[in-house]
């Protein structure tokens, strides 16, 4: 009886193992207005920046390994259009560029990722992230309601959506990414664009929501951020 018993035993624990090495469990990302709730705890997320372009992938896990060792539980990137679409609609996420592996190695080291698509970016990247060849586009008017920016903008972050959903890399998947943004830092500059700034940041948060991607969208630095989208800031408080 106990030898049957510990088989059964045995035979549940493997299934178990099994289970956890094939599939990633789901997680729920939400918040409460106080704090980003993961699974239905409140987290502190500590994350830091590794811009995946900059280093190659041979060294991206001890760089992962040794964020996780200095106490980070999250690595946030951003999404460099520029890089992955040099021309338009020619695409490279070869070497440097592979964001599906960037990804995939931080959830091997057990980290969560935030991924900030933009696609506009800071970081220190020449022009925002912008291909130079959407700036060449007649008729063009970057970051603003502007269609044909608009209709840019919504391929390019498609792509990027589309192709972490492939991949079951949102944590809604059972992936690492418990936070991806939209635009960035726009509430910072909006104000010369005017109403049309207004509408862009609506279009913006509705074409975020239309992903359903099962996880939180983040603007950062936007005060008026529409309802659903959170609001981040940079800063320090004391
Ligand atoms: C992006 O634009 C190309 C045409 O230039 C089109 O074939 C493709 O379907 C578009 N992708 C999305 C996701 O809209």
């Amino acid at each position: 009886m106990a030898t049957i018993r510990s088989y059964a035993f045995l035979f549940f624990a493997s299934a178990l193992l099994l289970c956890q090495l094939c599939f990633a469990a789901p997680v729920a990302v939400g918040h409460d207005g106080r704090a980003i709730t993961i699974n239905g705890d409140r987290r502190i997320l500590i994350s830091g920046s590794i811009h995946y372009p900059r280093s190659t992938p041979e060294m991206w896990p001890d760089l992962i390994q040794k964020a996780k060792d200095g106490g980070l539980n999250a690595i946030e990137t951003y999404v460099f259009w520029n890089a992955h679409e040099p021309l338009r609609r020619q695409y490279d996420f070869s070497g440097n560029l592979d964001l599906v592996r960037f990804i995939q190695t931080i959830q091997k080291a057990g980290l969560y990722a935030v991924l900030r698509i933009g696609p506009y970016v800071g970081a220190e990247w020449n022009y925002g992230g912008f291909p130079v060849w959407l700036h060449n586009i007649p008729g063009i008017k970057l970051r603003t309601n502007n269609d044909i920016y608009k209709n840019e903008m919504q391929n390019f972050t498609t792509l990027i959506v589309d192709m972490m959903k492939h991949e079951h890399l949102f944590a809604s998947q059972g992936g690492p990414i418990i936070l991806a943004q939209i635009e960035n830092e726009y509430g910072n500059v909006m104000r010369p664009y005017g109403d049309e700034g207004k509408k862009y940041i609506q279009w913006c948060a509705a074409l975020a929501e239309s992903y359903h991607i099962g996880v939180p969208w983040i603007m950062c630095q936007q005060k008026d951020a529409p309802q659903s989208m959170i609001n981040t800031c940079n800063g320090l408080v004391l």
